[in-house]
């Protein structure tokens, strides 16, 4: 089960440290996995699905997990499995280096643990990874942890607006590039300062509204493209529109990634406007959002509403 040659770089990116040393850190998503871990883990089998340091294969097996299997493409498998070792959990987690599109079991387990969710929440490539370890590798009925995620959008003003505007505006060595400001309208994690962790709230300019839910037992697709009409609180400049999610581990157990809400290594995402625009308090505006680059970024397109 070797990772596809066509993914090398992305397992190369997912060797990076510094990435897994946020996850670790990141207190808050911690608990929530535990907590819903502590509630259904106890006595069955679990696949932790990317398991990168093992965290999530451990905390299953700290939780009463009869047997876990942590599947990881990276060199980080091996690393994980003398972590597993360290803590006294061989008996019971396993961890298998390769891809987990291509892994499958002799007898399915009960319970799928993973971190799959980007902050594009799509952009890791979740809706694939699933589709695949549903059909393959979970009991019918089997729980997903997470199970649902929710993304929510709002219009935002944005004090980093100028500089970001201008680096296109501006010559670079000597030529124009200002053919690519259009290009602003779509925003990848590679492209720049677009993760943000806000402390608070105090740039929204509107109730955030739900733009897409994501099942990860059922849902197959990205979702379609959605326009949701926001009223403004106050006058201000829209330069943005944010993004944070809700992430469902079970019934119980939901975190939010919200400005304003504890950290988490999700942060949020900060779309900013090729052309920002002033606002009044009262006025509506609609914000068409469209998953792009297969998932890995999104579009957004805000327009001041004439027929409501
Ligand atoms: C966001 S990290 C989460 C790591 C760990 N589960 C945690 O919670 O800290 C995602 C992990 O999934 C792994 N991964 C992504 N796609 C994979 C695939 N198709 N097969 C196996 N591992 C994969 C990455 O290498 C990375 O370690």
């Amino acid at each position: 089960m070797q990772p596809r040659l066509t993914d090398d770089s992305l397992v190369l990116h997912w060797e990076r440290m510094d990435f897994h040393r946020s996850y670790v850190a990141d207190v808050v998503r911690n608990d929530c996995y535990a907590a819903a871990l502590d509630r259904h883990a106890r006595g069955r089998t679990v696949v932790d699905v990317g398991s990168g340091t093992g965290i999530l294969a451990m905390l299953a097996a700290r939780a009463g997990a009869a047997a876990v299997t942590g599947i990881e493409w990276s060199s980080l498998a091996e690393t994980a499995a003398r972590a597993v070792a360290d803590n006294g959990l061989d008996d019971r987690v396993e961890i298998v280096r390769g891809d987990a599109r291509d892994f499958t079991r002799s007898q399915r387990a009960d319970l799928i643990v993973h971190d799959l969710i980007g902050s594009f929440v799509w952009d890791e490539n979740a809706l694939d990874v699933m589709r695949g370890m549903r059909d393959r590798v979970l009991v019918s009925g089997g729980r997903i942890i997470p199970g649902v995620v929710e993304l929510h959008i709002v219009p935002i003003t944005w004090p980093d607006r100028i500089r970001f505007r201008e680096f296109w505006a501006r010559p670079h060595a000597g030529l124009n590039l200002s053919a690519f400001l259009g290009r602003d309208r779509q925003f990848a994690p590679a492209d720049g300062p677009t993760v943000v962790h806000l402390g608070d709230d105090a740039c929204l300019l509107a109730e955030p509204s739900c733009a897409a839910i994501t099942d990860f037992a059922a849902d197959e697709t990205l979702p379609p493209a959605v326009t949701r009409h926001f009223t403004m609180a106050r006058s201000d400049h829209l330069d943005a529109v944010l993004g944070f999610l809700r992430i469902h581990f079970d019934d119980h157990v939901v975190l939010s990634t919200a400005p304003g809400q504890p950290a988490t290594s999700w942060g949020q995402v900060v779309v900013p406007l090729a052309q920002g625009m002033p606002v009044r308090r009262g006025q509506e505006v609609a914000v068409t959002f469209t998953p792009a680059l297969r998932g890995r970024a999104w579009t957004v397109d805000v327009t001041p509403n004439t027929n409501r």
